[in-house]
C-alpha cells in the first residue's frame, strides 16, 4: 500500500508568484497569435473588399491605411504572422524529428523564434511607417 496522503499540502492559490517556463510562454503565444490571425483574415478581406468595389473605394481603403491605428492593426497582425509561423517551423521540425526534443533545445529555439520575431516585428514597423 502507498503512503497515505497528506492533508496539510502546501497550495499556492496566488498566480503572480507562478512562472511559467519559456517553452510553456512560446506555446500560449503560438495558440494566440493563430486566433489573432484568423480574426485577421475577416479584417483584411473586408478592407480587400473595400478597395477592389470602385476607385473611390480605393482611394477610401488607402485612406484608412493611413490611419495610425489601422497601422497598428496591421503591425499588430503581421507580428502575429511572423511569430505563428516561427513557431510553426519550429514545431514541424520538432514533430519530423530534425530538432531533438530535450528541454535544452526547446528553451533554445523558444529563445531563437522570440528573437526572430523582434526582428521581423522591427520590420514590419520600418515598412509600414
Ligand atoms: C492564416 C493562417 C493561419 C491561421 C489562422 C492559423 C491558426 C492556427 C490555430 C488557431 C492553431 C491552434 C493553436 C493551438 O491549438 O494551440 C494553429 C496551430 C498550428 N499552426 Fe497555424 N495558423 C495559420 C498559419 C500557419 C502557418 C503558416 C504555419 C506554419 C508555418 C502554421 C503552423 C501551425 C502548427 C504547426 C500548429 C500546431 C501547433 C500545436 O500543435 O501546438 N500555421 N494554427
Amino acid at each position: 500500500m502507498g503512503k497515505p496522503v497528506k492533508k496539510q499540502r502546501p497550495i499556492n492559490l496566488n498566480l503572480r508568484t507562478i512562472r511559467f517556463p519559456i517553452t510553456a510562454v512560446a506555446s500560449i503565444l503560438h495558440r494566440i497569435s493563430g486566433v489573432v490571425m484568423f480574426i485577421a483574415i475577416g479584417i483584411l478581406l473586408w478592407i480587400l473588399g473595400v478597395s477592389l468595389a470602385s476607385p473611390s473605394g480605393f482611394i477610401q481603403a488607402s485612406c484608412m491605411m493611413d490611419h495610425l491605428l489601422m497601422k497598428f492593426l496591421f503591425w499588430a497582425i503581421l507580428t502575429a504572422c511572423a511569430y505563428h509561423t516561427l513557431a510553426g517551423i519550429r514545431h514541424i521540425l520538432m514533430d519530423f524529428g530534425y530538432l531533438e526534443e530535450t528541454l535544452k533545445l526547446g528553451n533554445a529555439t523558444a529563445i531563437i523564434t522570440f528573437s526572430l520575431t523582434v526582428v521581423l516585428s522591427m520590420l514590419a514597423g520600418v515598412f509600414l511607417w
